[in-house]
């Protein structure tokens, strides 16, 4: 019958036998996904696995020490933290449009991938040994999806690392391909994955990037950045995480309004809730929030982060809202 310490126990003696003694490499991207695939393989193959963790500096607040502090010390593995903050500022610079956007931070990571995946075969054949393997968090869903079709997963272009060059050749190793998300979250407890990385909520692969409307510049990343982190704080207090699928928060960087605080006039930037009540996120319903949860988040929101004098909800579903803004 179906326990998470089957699964675990049945995936570790498969991946001992697909790997072999090779050297295997992923990339990890804070997410459940990628998180409780690494975890598997680390426990089947122990230090034979390079897990690559690109930080684009477009997380939110806390994520990338989640992965390179907290998922070190829980699981043991290797890492290698590729610091590409300043590259993909550089190269998101005077990029607005939302498919451009997506676009270079798919090009950016890949790239980025590909040299850290090369630096790792390199150290490891000066081992004399060689890469061979590369793990993907592709669950039964993901397999289904892209066995039956187009979905409207087509409509942005979603970024995974796919397609690497012809010297870099690795076999899949995909560990997650028969479950579904509230079974890999129950393998993810039981090898020990943090509870914060096994329950996070959908976060899309391009990030805050894709959550300031407007060009992406240091100065506005840390202006979102420190609005959701007091939106996830309240929430998170007010109990209401597992009742909300996911809750973008937007930045609105080309529009200002006027308002007023203390004795001063205003001009600064809209920030937009984006709770949403979700299956699948296919379809969503837009979350009926407590007002006074809703309250909190706007007068801490206001008063915490100066450049930030308005605090919108967004109440449309999808359709024919998407859930993320671009
Ligand atoms: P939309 O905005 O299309 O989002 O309603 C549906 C779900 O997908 C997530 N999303 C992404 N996930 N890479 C990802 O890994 C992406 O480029 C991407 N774009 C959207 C979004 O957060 C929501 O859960």
């Amino acid at each position: 019958d179906w326990t998470a310490s089957n699964v675990v126990a049945d995936q570790v003696a498969a991946i001992r036998a697909q790997v072999g003694d090779a050297r295997v490499i992923c990339g990890l991207s804070g997410g459940v996904d990628s998180s409780v695939a690494a975890a598997l393989v680390q426990k089947a193959v122990g230090d034979q696995l390079t897990c690559v963790f690109v930080d684009h500096g477009l997380l939110r607040a806390g994520e990338a020490e989640q992965v390179e502090r907290d998922f070190v010390a829980a699981t043991g593995v290797r890492l290698m933290v590729v610091d590409a903050r300043e590259r993909f500022l550089e190269a998101l610079a005077g990029h607005s449009d939302p498919e451009t956007k997506r676009k270079i931070i798919g090009r950016e990571f890949i790239r980025v991938f590909e040299d850290a995946a090369r630096d790792v075969v390199a150290d490891a054949g000066a081992h004399g040994d060689e890469v061979k393997f590369l793990v993907q968090g592709t669950l039964y869903p993901d397999v289904v999806e892209s066995g039956g079709g187009e979905g409207a997963a087509n409509i942005k272009s979603h970024h995974n690392v796919g397609g690497l060059p012809d010297d870099l050749q690795f076999s899949l190793v995909e560990p997650l391909r028969t479950l579904f998300k509230d079974e890999v979250r129950a393998v993810g407890l039981e090898l020990g994955v943090p509870e914060e990385i096994v329950w996070r909520q959908p976060f899309p692969g391009p990030g805050l990037g894709i959550r300031i409307v407007g060009d992406v510049t240091a100065e506005r990343l840390e202006v979102l950045r420190a609005a959701d982190a007091i939106a996830r704080e309240e929430l998170s207090k007010a109990g209401l995480d597992r009742e909300i699928w996911q809750c973008p928060v937007v930045l609105l960087a080309d529009v200002r309004s006027v308002g007023v605080q203390g004795d001063g006039r205003t001009y600064g930037h809209p920030i937009v809730l984006r709770p949403v009540s979700s299956e699948d996120a296919m379809t969503a319903d837009w979350t009926r929030l407590p007002y006074d949860v809703l309250s909190v988040i706007s007068t801490r929101i206001t008063n915490e982060v100066s450049e930030v004098n308005r605090v919108v909800l967004d109440v449309t579903s999808k359709p024919p809202g998407t859930i993320e803004w671009e």
